[in-house]
C-alpha cells in the first residue's frame, strides 16, 4: 500500500465507554469507592491497568499488585457479559461505510486498540474481515499514548508512518498518533481533540482521500 488508514476501536466504530464505564461503576460500588459519569473521558483509550490506578484513586497504595490484577479481572468479567449484548447494530452511523471507503481506494486498513478484548468486539460487530490487520493490547508494551500500537500496525502494513492517517476519539490516542509521526484525524469535540490535525464530530461523510498529503 501506498498509504495506510489506522483506526481505534472503542468510541470510533462503536461505543462501548458507556458499557467500560458500567462495568467500572460496578467494581467501584463494591469497593465503596466514590465514582461518578465524568470519569468517561479520563478512562478513553486508557489501559485496563491504568484505568483502574485511576478508579482507584488516592486509594491506590492500599492494594498490593496481585490485589489490582484481581480486580481488573473482576471489573474485565462484567465487561465481557456486557459484550454478548453489541450486535452490528451498534457500529457508530458512517463507520463501515468509512472502512469501505478505505479498501475501496486501494489504501492499507488496520485497527489499533487498547483493548484486550478487541477482537471479541470485531466479531460481535461482524467486521473483522474488513481490515488488513489487526493490533490490539496483547500485542504491545506501552499503552497509548505511546506510538507502539500505531507504529506496529504501520509497519504490518508495510507502510511508512507518514503516509499513515490514525483517526481516534480519545486524547491519549490522537497523541499516540502525532508521535508516531502519522496525520491524526480526531472524532469528537474540537476543544478536547484540539492536538489533531484534523477534526470531525463523526464517520459519516467520511472521504479518505481528504486526509492524504
Ligand atoms: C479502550 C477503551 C478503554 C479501555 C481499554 C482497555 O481503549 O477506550 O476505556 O479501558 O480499551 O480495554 P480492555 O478491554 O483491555 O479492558
Ligand atoms: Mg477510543
Amino acid at each position: 500500500f501506498r498509504h495506510a488508514f489506522i483506526f481505534d476501536l472503542d468510541g470510533v466504530i462503536t461505543d462501548t465507554a458507556a458499557l467500560h464505564l458500567a462495568a467500572w461503576h460496578e467494581l467501584a460500588l463494591a469497593l465503596g469507592l466514590p465514582f461518578n459519569n465524568a470519569m468517561g473521558e479520563r478512562l478513553k483509550g486508557v489501559s485496563r491497568m491504568e484505568s483502574l490506578e485511576l478508579i482507584l484513586g488516592a486509594r491506590a497504595g492500599q492494594y498490593s499488585n496481585e490485589q489490582k490484577m484481581r480486580l481488573a479481572d473482576r471489573k474485565n468479567a462484567a465487561y465481557v457479559r456486557l459484550l454478548a449484548r453489541i450486535t452490528s447494530a451498534d457500529l457508530l452511523p458512517g463507520a463501515v461505510e468509512a472502512l469501505k471507503a478505505v479498501r475501496a481506494s486501494g489504501l492499507g486498513l488496520a485497527l489499533a486498540s487498547a483493548s484486550k478484548n478487541a477482537l471479541a468486539v470485531l466479531d460481535r460487530l461482524q467486521i473483522t474481515g474488513l481490515f488488513d490487520h489487526v493490533v490490539d493490547a496483547n500485542q504491545v508494551r506501552h499503552g497509548k499514548p505511546d506510538p507502539e500500537i500505531f507504529l506496529r500496525a504501520a509497519q504490518a502494513l508495510g507502510v511508512a508512518p507518514g503516509r499513515c492517517v490514525g483517526v481516534e476519539d480519545a486524547v491519549a490516542g490522537v497523541q499516540a498518533i502525532r508521535s508516531a509521526g502519522m496525520f491524526a484525524v480526531g472524532v469528537g469535540s474540537r476543544s478536547v481533540l484540539f492536538e489533531a490535525d484534523r477534526v470531525i464530530p463523526d464517520l459519516t461523510h467520511f472521504h479518505p482521500t481528504d486526509y492524504l498529503r
